[in-house]
């Protein structure tokens, strides 16, 4: 049974003969029955990918970092869910802090994003957590609640079991400085006390072989998202042995 998932947002990086290699570093890799490996990589690559998995016959899902909220339309730019599941993902990222500050994609969007994903059968990587300011001024557990309560006021119990919660402090993103796994179980209980019972939650921030196997020991801790150290096949694999 799967209670554990190493997700790998590979963000904008790599060109299809990249991921091409990734792919085939991974065929000698056993991967544990009860660790779902989703990766994550631009639109583009998801067909080649697609393909590349099929082919290797490797238990590995793909994930699109991002999405629009309608079926079709003219939406110049913007990717359907269906067309994200059409090119082969089964799960989507949806509220990354990099979108919620780069593109300004705010809570009305991401609900409407999340409702869209669900009908489309795709399953939301919910990413939600509190920036510098917010820890420093000690407020983290009270922003990340509010985010939760969000989601809690809108959603059904039935839909929210179909999501994955990634809690990712913004300030812990591609910085090198991870939030210590005692403070990422604390927060991660607090979330457990608001969401149905065995939700899965993940964590995310600076993530790698050297401090995966702190995270997973903590009882409330059911995965990793992994950006930068998911880039190499050796780092991943390494963090992927310790699942
Ligand atoms: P990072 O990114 O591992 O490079 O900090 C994590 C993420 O953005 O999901």
């Amino acid at each position: 049974m799967v209670n554990h998932y190493l997700i790998a947002n590979w963000k904008m990086h790599k060109l299809s003969a990249e991921a091409l290699q990734f792919i085939a570093g991974f065929s000698s890799t056993s991967l544990p029955d009860n660790t779902a490996v989703i990766i994550a990589p631009s639109f583009p690559l998801l067909p080649v990918m697609r393909t590349a998995i099929e082919g290797a016959r490797l238990p590995v899902m793909l994930a699109a970092q991002n999405m629009f909220y309608e079926e079709h339309g003219a939406f110049t730019g913007e990717v359907s869910p269906q067309q994200i599941y059409d090119a082969g993902a089964k799960y989507v990222i949806i509220g990354h802090s990099e979108r919620r500050t780069l593109m300004n994609e705010h809570y009305n969007m991401l609900s409407q994003k999340l409702k869209a994903a669900l009908t489309a059968e795709l399953t939301p990587i919910y990413c939600l957590g509190e920036n510098l300011q917010e820890r420093e001024a000690g407020h983290s557990k009270e922003v990340v609640s509010g985010q939760v309560q969000q989601l809690v006021k809108d959603f059904s119990s039935a839909d929210i079991r179909k999501m994955i919660i990634a809690y990712e402090p913004i300030w812990a993103i591609g910085t090198g400085k991870s939030a210590t796994p005692e403070e990422v179980e604390e927060i991660h209980a607090l979330m457990a006390t608001m969401l149905p019972p065995g939700m899965p939650m993940v964590y995310g921030g600076s993530v790698n072989a050297q401090n995966a196997q702190q995270f997973l020991q903590q009882p409330h801790i059911s995965g990793l998202l992994v950006g930068s150290a998911s880039l190499d096949i050796q780092e991943f694999q390494r963090i992927l042995a310790i699942f």
